[in-house]
């Protein structure tokens, strides 16, 4: 068993309902295998600035239930910094932290991975609404924010019924479809506009005017944020003043924003992140590091971290030159048929939503 005496957990990046599950999980395992944990406060930054907090079995008591995360988070450009890294380092040795476990998205595991290689063995957790990481199946906080999203479309469908109107509504996501795709469906929304798939405007309209045609009052057509524009508009805005112009169904806009980051966690998050930090800190004490836990097939697993950016990079069409030097021809077969596997889920749920929504 590796001996660590002193871990620290951070959370970085946007935060998401169900880190603190995982704050309290690895808190309590770690001090129960004999191990110190130190609270990083504020991400990456807060280690440079060493703004840390110890952490006890009492500390981390009734906050399984709290979205947000106790350990605040942050977006540090400094940390990226050879000046940044230098600070970071002197903080863990000052503070005699000799591991880390961060929680958060694929920034945070570029970081988690650039301590490891500096000395400072790093393991990641995913937590971010988006499940936007393509080496597992989820991550944290993405059920509590579709909840959250299909909770406040079943109250706009309200409003939409009442007045016979058409609502737009643009949910997060960062380039990633899956909230967006998830909630159009389990809400019943009319049509579902997501970066993976080519939209049809004119088929979507057609379908609206159809509906309308046959008596449809309400309905709710779904956007997932940042789809290039059209015509220089932005693509929900353009997307509803079509539909209106098209036919002559009325809309109106609702963005979803940060309200889908905060809100209790799920039973499901607080279970995905209690099972993922207990399994963090076992991957440690068995003396593996720059991994990141993964949930696939409903098994959690500790894949390495460099594979998981990479495959990350190659699904999101972002490889640069030198990116799989390294990987053996099998790795990244693996690689390739990971991110077939994304693709093709993605495509069949959204074929499935062509056939039921209407
Ligand atoms: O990654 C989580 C997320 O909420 C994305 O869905 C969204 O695009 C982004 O963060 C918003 O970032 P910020 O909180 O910095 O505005």
């Amino acid at each position: 068993m590796a001996k660590f005496r002193k871990i620290g957990i951070l959370t970085s990046g946007g935060d998401a309902p169900g880190m603190n599950a995982a704050i309290r999980a690895i808190t309590r395992k770690a001090l129960d295998e004999g191990v110190e944990v130190m609270g990083i406060l504020g991400g990456y930054s807060g280690l440079i600035k060493d703004r840390i907090i110890p952490l006890t079995p009492r500390s981390v008591s009734n906050i399984i239930e709290r979205g947000g995360t106790m350990l605040y988070s942050d977006r540090c450009a400094e940390f990226k910094t050879e000046a940044g890294m230098a600070k970071a380092l002197r903080v863990c040795h000052e503070q005699s932290i000799d591991a880390i476990i961060a929680i958060g998205g694929d920034g945070t595991f570029r970081g988690a991975t650039d301590l490891t290689n500096h000395g400072i063995p790093s393991i990641g957790i995913p937590g971010t609404i988006d499940n936007d990481i393509t080496a597992t199946e989820l991550t944290i906080g993405f059920d509590t924010a579709l909840n959250t999203c299909l909770r406040m479309i079943d109250d706009l469908r309200d409003t939409a019924e009442s007045h016979a109107r058409c609502i737009i509504t643009e949910i997060m996501g960062n380039g990633c479809g899956l909230l967006a795709l998830y909630t159009g469906i389990a809400a019943g929304a009319i049509s579902i506009a997501i970066p993976e798939i080519p939209f049809d405007l004119d088929y979507a309209c057609q379908k609206i005017a159809n509906a309308r045609a046959v008596g449809k009052r309400g309905m709710i057509a779904i956007c997932s944020e940042k789809l290039p524009e059209l015509d220089g508009v932005p693509f929900t805005d353009s997307y509803a003043a079509e539909i209106q112009q098209r036919t002559d169904v009325c809309t109106r806009i609702n963005r979803l924003g940060h309200i889908i980051r905060g809100g209790n966690p799920t039973l499901r998050d607080r279970m995905t992140a209690s099972q993922m930090g207990v399994e963090a800190v076992n991957s440690l004490l068995e003396g593996r590091s720059n991994v990141v836990m993964c949930v696939n097939e409903s098994r959690i697993s500790a894949v390495d971290i460099n594979f998981a950016l990479a495959l990350d990079r190659m699904y999101k069409g972002k490889l640069k030159d030198g990116d799989l030097e390294g990987f053996t021809s099998y790795q990244i077969a693996q690689m390739k048929a990971r991110c077939e596997f994304r693709r093709a889920k993605i495509a069949r749920l959204y074929q499935m939503s062509y056939d039921i929504c209407m």
